[in-house]
């Protein structure tokens, strides 16, 4: 595939992602409050964590049924939910999210608070209808459940609020970006797995959700270099291009060993990690 037939089936499964977000939101929400969830739900994103899921269970080439889009959808929800939050005046305070005011500087903080809960609580809505209708989602469910929460993602976020980022090194950030961001990438990853009926190859893809979480976390990081704050880019310094490679190349390896048609995953892992904007 090259580079343009990537972008395009991308940008499918992207529009495929929109479509299945767009209808989740129900009817009959309090207009404020329905804003404010379709403003940040809606509001762009590369949709990385729907698209892996997604292709990890086309790469054993099945197409992804009415609870695939679903559980994609839900996992965004929750990311989505976890920037509003992670944007709040007690969080990180940020005044800005995808290049526009963040969810509460447009619609206030108590109303982004709520927005938030219903994207949480919306992800729950979904991911149990899918349980109900196939017990193998009500697995995924539970490990969307503990991966998002308060042993994976929010543990991060915990972790990261609590420390001393003025002296933290390499290993506490990479421990924070581990469970932060890591964690829900995992979900995707293995949630996609288990939806293909693959669990045996549970271990491929662990290591290949590892290798890319950190990869990601550290890109983001690079591509924020100028903001001037200390992570893990700036801990790296010069070694952090290197190290950024390696852990691509340790993704892109781990996908071979899958036993699935991993073309759309290389190109997506290359484009993500390799990324020179957030805008890809
Ligand atoms: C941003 O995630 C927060 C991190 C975990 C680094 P993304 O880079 O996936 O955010 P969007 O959805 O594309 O804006
Ligand atoms: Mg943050």
């Amino acid at each position: 595939m090259n580079n343009n037939g990537f972008a395009k089936q991308y940008e499918k499964l992207r529009e495929e992602c929109e479509r299945t977000l767009e209808a989740a939101i129900p009817d009959g929400v309090p207009e404020k409050l329905q804003k404010s969830m379709r403003y940040s739900l809606l509001g762009g994103g590369k949709r990385l964590r729907p698209a892996l899921y997604l292709a990890v269970i086309r790469s054993y080439g099945e197409e992804p049924s009415d609870e695939d889009r679903k559980t994609a959808a839900a996992i965004e929800c929750i990311h989505s939910y976890s920037l509003v939050h992670d944007d709040l005046p007690a969080m990180d305070n940020d005044d800005l999210r995808r290049g526009r005011p963040s969810n509460h500087k447009a619609f206030g903080e108590a109303t982004a608070l709520l927005a938030g809960d219903a994207l949480l609580n919306l992800a729950f809505e979904l991911l149990s209808g899918c349980a109900c209708a196939d017990a193998r989602y009500a697995r995924i469910m539970k490990l969307i459940a503990e991966r998002s929460g308060a042993l994976g993602m929010i543990a991060g976020q915990a972790i990261e609020f609590d420390a001393d980022l003025a002296a933290a090194g390499e290993s506490e950030f990479s421990g924070i970006a581990r469970l932060k961001t890591g964690k829900l990438i995992e979900a995707a990853v293995l949630g996609g797995c288990i939806a293909a009926r693959k669990e045996r190859e549970i271990g491929a893809w662990t290591e290949y959700s590892e290798n890319f979480g950190r990869a990601f976390q550290l890109r983001d990081d690079m591509l924020d270099v100028g903001g001037g704050e200390r992570s893990l880019a700036s801990v790296l310094g010069d070694g952090a291009e290197a190290e950024l490679e390696a852990l691509c190349r340790a993704a892109l390896s781990a996908l071979e060993k899958t036993g699935g048609d991993t073309e759309f995953l290389r190109g997506l892992t290359k484009s993500v990690l390799l990324r020179s904007s957030d805008g890809l």
